[in-house]
């Protein structure tokens, strides 16, 4: 059963060293901080999911902002806390978890990542809320592969736009299971290459940065449905959630990168069927 009273001493699995962060990562996350880079804003670090915007008029920084929201609105509609325990799975800043607590109404939301300067940060940017809900609200540093939280201690898990850097989606896909109760929900949102897709990481590597780095790792989202199935989860589905994604994207990047430079490939790589952007959602027995 999902355990309940101050989120301080519930269980948690034994104090473990800190979780090993890969350099591309902790470059990224740390001293690059990439929530202050101005493609991204508001404090999120994502895409965005653009249905609600025009994207035939200017976008203002407002819009931007929705976006980044709606991706955590369309993650949460699928995850469905209500008013259980929900936990996020690279959390950043931990805006997300915010959003979840003012308008999904769990009982509280434990937000992890594996940085800890992304959590020092999410500290500082949820500090109001973190002092009028002490019990609602915690920012945990682990590793996705390697949850340090009790067994079935939630409801649901969600995640967005991080499982494109887990590198071991296996160990993921079985710390999910162990972490929800029976009848939880996992709902991930990120960006994968295409099925049937042959050598998408050396294509996708030619086209983006990111994936040249090793920042982002190229694997097709069936790895995670796989995933998710082999550790025993039932009803894993995958929606493709590109046309929502890419086009505004890329005219939100156009204000700042010309065509032709690497970020732009994103929209490129989809219109050329090699990555995409998923939603995939599945229930412990
Ligand atoms: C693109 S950011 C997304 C942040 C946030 N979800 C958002 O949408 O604003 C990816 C986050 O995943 C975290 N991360 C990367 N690898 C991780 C891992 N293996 N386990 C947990 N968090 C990880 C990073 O530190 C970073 O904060």
């Amino acid at each position: 059963m999902v355990s309940s009273g101050d989120p301080a001493e519930r269980p948690s699995r034994p104090s473990r060293p800190a979780p090993v962060v890969r350099p591309e990562v902790w470059e990224t996350y740390g001293p690059a901080d990439l929530s202050a880079v101005p493609v991204f804003a508001g404090g999120f670090i994502n895409f965005g999911y653009w249905k609600a915007v025009d994207l035939e008029g200017p976008l203002s920084q407002g819009d931007r902002i929705r976006s980044e929201q709606d991706l955590y609105r369309h993650v949460l509609d699928a995850a469905a806390p209500g008013g259980g325990r929900a936990v996020e799975v690279g959390c950043g800043l931990g805006l997300g978890c915010a959003l979840a607590l003012e308008e999904y109404g769990p009982a509280a939301v434990t937000g992890v990542d594996i940085h800890p300067q992304q959590l020092q940060r999410a500290r500082e940017a949820n500090s109001p809320l973190l002092a009028a809900e002490p019990h609602r609200l915690r920012f945990v540093l682990g590793a996705a592969e390697d949850l340090p939280l009790g067994d079935a201690e939630f409801d649901c898990l969600y995640s967005v736009e991080a499982a494109q850097h887990f590198p071991d989606l296996s160990a993921f896909a079985r710390e999910a299971a162990r972490v929800l109760r029976p009848g939880g929900r996992v709902a991930v949102t990120s960006f994968f290459s295409v099925g049937g897709v042959p050598e998408p990481g050396q294509r996708l590597a030619g086209l983006l940065d990111s994936f040249a780095s090793g920042l982002d790792i190229a694997r097709p989202v069936s790895r995670l449905a796989d995933a998710l199935a082999e550790a025993g989860f039932a009803d894993v589905r995958v929606a493709s959630i590109g046309p929502q994604v890419w086009p505004g994207w890329d005219r939100w990047l156009a204000r700042l990168w010309e065509p032709g430079t690497w970020p732009r490939n994103f929209l490129a790589a989809w219109e050329q069927r090699i990555l995409d952007y998923y939603l995939v959602t599945a229930t412990r027995p």
